[in-house]
């Protein structure tokens, strides 16, 4: 969109938490004057894709229609206050959250860092988020999720919850959100919460699996609706332990798998750029793009994937689907190109 060009410089002269709130608050001003319609409009005219693709491009993944493979990944709106005018940048799915149980603070600040040289993000947030019950709220405002537009809830524990409870946290939030979600990501993958991670293996992650799918199946009999759970991984982890996991996840019966969430490896980095938190963006392809791999190598299309990290234009989200990603998410390639590269990804995978 010509107008990011024009606003670009000047958000990146600003601290960059500051920056990120503000495009916000900005890109839901132009949704409630309804001028962001007409410019996604134009944007698309540019573009081009035929209308007549439109229906092309939809796929159905475990029950859901998604409009096309190209998704917001969570942590840009992280209490779902801007659904309605995320919803009209053109993304065949939007992931909101990640939230938890309780409202929380987060981290302190500075915890949110532009690498501009490198088009990467470095943050350690620490799931800053108003809780859940907030979040709900806003999702039954949505005019988009009344739509039909397809919503992903991003769950995670509160700093101050014990990891040896987190599986309390998942199941507060799960029976929450259950019934407003297209379907439910657990976020076990942020490095900015202390233990997190630890949930992704052994014993622990066995357990958190039991009890969520059990969860799941109960509120699928109440609910008379079966809503798909996706795990989200991180990048920093071998071979075996993708191999741990995936297998896992097929014993489970998990519906789905997100790969991957921000790196903890900086080692590409400058000293001067290593801030404290999770690195995103273009630095983190190459990362999130090996354990894609070694994922759906080992799932054999069993369970979906859906592809994120590093998407930095059109050729990127294609690469991803090739290497066996069903849907894709963007998240830092946002901040650098601006919205128009959710219409060329789409492009760039109508035949794919
Ligand atoms: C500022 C920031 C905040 C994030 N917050 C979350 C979050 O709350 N939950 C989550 O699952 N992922 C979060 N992520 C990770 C993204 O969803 C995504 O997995 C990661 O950034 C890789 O994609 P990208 O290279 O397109 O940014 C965050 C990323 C950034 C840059």
């Amino acid at each position: 969109m010509l107008l990011y060009n024009l606003i670009k410089p000047l958000l990146f002269k600003l601290d960059a938490e500051l920056s990120h709130t503000l495009s916000l608050k900005f890109l839901n001003t132009l949704h409630k004057l309804k001028i962001l319609k007409l410019l996604c409009k134009a944007c698309y005219y540019t573009n081009s894709i035929p209308n007549t693709n439109q229906k092309a491009i939809h796929i159905n993944i475990l029950g859901i229609n998604f409009k096309n493979k190209i998704g917001l990944a969570a942590g840009l709106d992280k209490n779902g206050d801007y659904i309605d005018a995320l919803g009209e940048l053109g993304f065949g799915f939007i992931e909101i959250g990640t939230v938890t149980p309780k409202p929380q603070l987060g981290n302190t600040r500075p915890r949110l860092w532009r690498i501009e040289k490198y088009h990467s993000i470095i943050n350690r947030m620490g799931f800053n988020n108003k809780g859940v019950d907030y979040l709900i709220e806003n999702v039954r405002k949505s005019k988009w999720v009344k739509n039909g537009g397809i919503l992903g809830i991003n769950i995670g524990k509160n700093a101050s919850t014990k990891i040896e409870n987190a599986n309390q946290d998942y199941i507060i939030s799960l029976e929450k959100i259950y019934n407003y979600a297209s379907y439910i990501t657990v976020n076990i993958s942020s490095p900015n919460t202390e233990g997190l991670r630890d949930l992704q293996s052994g014993n622990a992650f066995c357990q958190l699996l039991e009890c969520i799918k059990s969860k799941q199946n109960e509120l699928s009999i109440i609910n008379n609706k079966y809503v798909p759970i996706f795990i989200k991984i991180a990048p920093d982890l071998s071979e075996a332990d993708v191999n741990f996991i995936a297998n896992s996840l097929i014993l489970y019966k998990i519906d789905g798998v997100i790969a991957a969430n921000t790196t903890i490896d900086k080692s590409m980095l400058p000293e001067q750029y290593r801030h404290e938190g999770g690195l995103s963006g273009k630095l983190l392809q190459s990362q999130s793009n090996y354990i894609l791999k070694t994922l759906a190598e080992h799932l054999k299309g069993k369970i979906p994937i859906i592809g994120v990290g590093g998407i930095a234009d059109p050729l990127d989200a294609v690469e991803k689907i090739n290497l066996g990603a069903d849907l894709v998410q963007i998240y830092s390639g946002l901040i650098y190109e601006g919205p128009r590269l959710i219409q060329k990804c789409i492009n760039s995978l109508i035949y794919k």
